[in-house]
Formats: structure tokens, sequence, C-alpha cells
């Protein structure tokens, strides 16, 4: 068993992975699930959590609700991805059952990093604030984080030409977390644009008969939408879904061990994940970067994991 903290903002594909973490096939343990500034205010993202947690029966794990900003520049959300609500789509009720948990986000990764046996992975898919803050409020976390298996990022852009949405909204938190010596899987556009729900996919999804099957082919469907509005794409790349995918089974993907900076200064490439794929810099690898996914693989694991849901 794996213990890991989800630090998210639902986010379609954000709801995807926590219902691909919680499934029956799944051998993580979540430990927590925090939230933070991104698709939308962290509030919003906070709710969504938890209407996400009631939608599956994931009682017994503390949400807590983190940052409210970047740590240097003024907040950016993704309102033309993710509808106003964050979740746009299926028809959630207003107010969830579970509660947040009255501790901060931050204070919560501190606290479960420092009193574990230095196993937690750390599954970051929003924006990397909380991380970066948890690092610099109790530097005597940074040692004992397992591993920070993140989506993020890309050999090219989806928010700039050269800057993916999670990086770009917070380069200087992501510069700071991947500059911590914590070992780093990165999940970028690069490999995310390969997890893509096809109409096949959605139609064999949707004849899996329970409720939370349903409410992911709902988010999946109004995903569709903007990614064909904004993007011009035939089918929504699932990306934040292939961190759990890859915790699950590693053998869905190939990587490359690389050095990874991120650019916090140029006019054109702020928020840019700079890929040493031809070891120019002679630095060490900071970085496992991801950049094939086994198609199959990966939508198989998903259906079991839908499968696993009871029936109701
Ligand atoms: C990332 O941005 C968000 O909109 C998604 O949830 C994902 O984490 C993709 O660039
Ligand atoms: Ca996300």
């Amino acid at each position: 068993t794996k213990k890991v903290i989800l630090d998210c903002d639902p986010g379609h594909d954000d709801a995807i992975s926590i219902i691909l973490a919680a499934s029956n096939i799944s051998d993580l343990k979540i430990e927590a699930i925090t939230t933070v500034a991104g698709n939308v205010e962290v509030e919003k993202n906070t709710q969504n959590t938890l209407k996400v947690c009631d939608m599956i029966g994931l009682t017994d794990v503390p949400v807590a609700q983190g940052v409210e900003r970047p740590l240097v520049k003024e907040r950016e959300i993704a309102e033309e991805i993710h509808g106003d609500t964050g979740l746009d789509g299926p028809d959630l009720p207003e107010i969830p059952t579970k509660q947040a948990i009255d501790q901060h986000g931050v204070d919560l990764i501190i606290e479960k990093v420092l009193n574990a046996g230095d196993d937690i992975t750390l599954v970051p898919t929003g924006p990397l604030t909380n991380i970066a803050l948890a690092m610099i409020k109790e530097p005597k976390i940074i040692p004992k984080i397992k591993e920070i298996v993140l989506m993020g990022g890309g050999t090219f852009g989806n928010w700039t030409p050269a800057a993916e949405f999670n990086i770009y909204v917070d380069a200087e938190a992501a510069n700071v977390v991947f500059n911590s010596g914590v070992p780093i899987s990165m999940f970028a556009l690069d490999v995310t644009h390969q997890a893509i729900a096809t109409d096949e996919i959605i139609e064999q999804l949707s004849n899996i008969d329970n409720a939370t099957a349903h409410f992911v082919v709902e988010l999946l469907v109004f995903f569709k939408k903007t990614y064909k509005e904004v993007f011009g794409f035939s089918g929504p790349p699932i990306h934040d879904a292939c961190t759990v995918a890859y915790l699950l089974d590693p053998s869905i993907f190939k990587c490359q061990h690389v050095r990874v900076d991120v650019e916090t200064k140029g006019e054109f490439s702020y928020g840019m994940t700079v890929v040493d794929k031809l070891k120019t810099t002679g630095k060490d690898p900071n970085v496992h970067f991801a950049y094939e996914l086994n198609f199959d693989k990966f939508w198989d694991l998903m259906t079991k994991a839908l499968q696993s849901y009871q029936t109701q």
C-alpha cells in the first residue's frame, strides 16, 4: 500500500483522478485531500472535492482547504475549460454533506509528512502553491517526502504557447518544488495528451452501470465540449488521472530521467518547463519525465476502476 496525499483543484480530470485513487482496484491509501486555487477559486475547488467524496462514499479521508492565491502572481482561473463551478456538467447538490476539516491544507500536509515514516507520496494535480509553501514553512518535510507525482508542464503549452496551466499559474511555486531535491515524476502535456477520452471510450464507460461511472461520463461529456470549443480537440485529455494511473501501474508509461527547470522570468516563456532531453546542461536529472502512455492499458485500468464501484 502506498500512502498518498492528493493536492488538487477539481476540475473534471482532478475528480476522475480522485475516483481512480479511491476505487476498489486501487492499493493506495489516501491520507488526505488538500485543495488549492487553480481551475477556479479554492473555496469552489474545496466544495467540488467534498461533493466528489460524497458521490463515491469517501467518508473517512480528511479534506483540507489550502492556499487561495499563488505565491507571487495574481490569481488566474480556467473557467472556460471547467465552467463556472469548476465542475460543470453533472447535476450536483448545492451543499455537500461532507465537510472540510478546520486545519489549513498546508499544515495538514506538513503534519502528515512529519508523522509518517518517509513513505508519503504527494500527488499534486493543480498549481504547486500548497506544496511549495509546505516546504518553505517546514523544510524538515523535504527529505521525508518519498516522491512527488505531479501533473504539470510540458515541452509545449496550453495556457501560453510555452506554458501549461498548472505551472503557469504559480511558476515560482513550481520552481521551489523542482529544486527541492525530492524525486519527481512528471506527467506533462506531452503524455497527458495521449490520455484522450475518445468517443469509443466514452461509449465504453457509459455501459458501466453504477452511479460513479455515470458521474464520470457526465464529466467527460462536458469536458469534451469545452476541449472542442477551446482547442478543437475531438476528445478531452484526462491529464490528472495519469498521476494515479502511474502509481497503480507504472508499466502504462515510458519515462526518461532528465533535468527540468522552470522559467520564471521570460517575457514569452514564463511558466515554461525547460526539459533537458539531450543533457545539454550537464546538471543532474531531477525528474522522471513521462513521454509515452499505453492507451489501451490506461483505459483498461480506468474501466476496471469504475466497474469496481458498487451498483447504486
Ligand atoms: C491541467 O490544468 C487543469 O485545467 C487540469 O485540471 C489539469 O490539472 C492541465 O493543463
Ligand atoms: Ca487539475
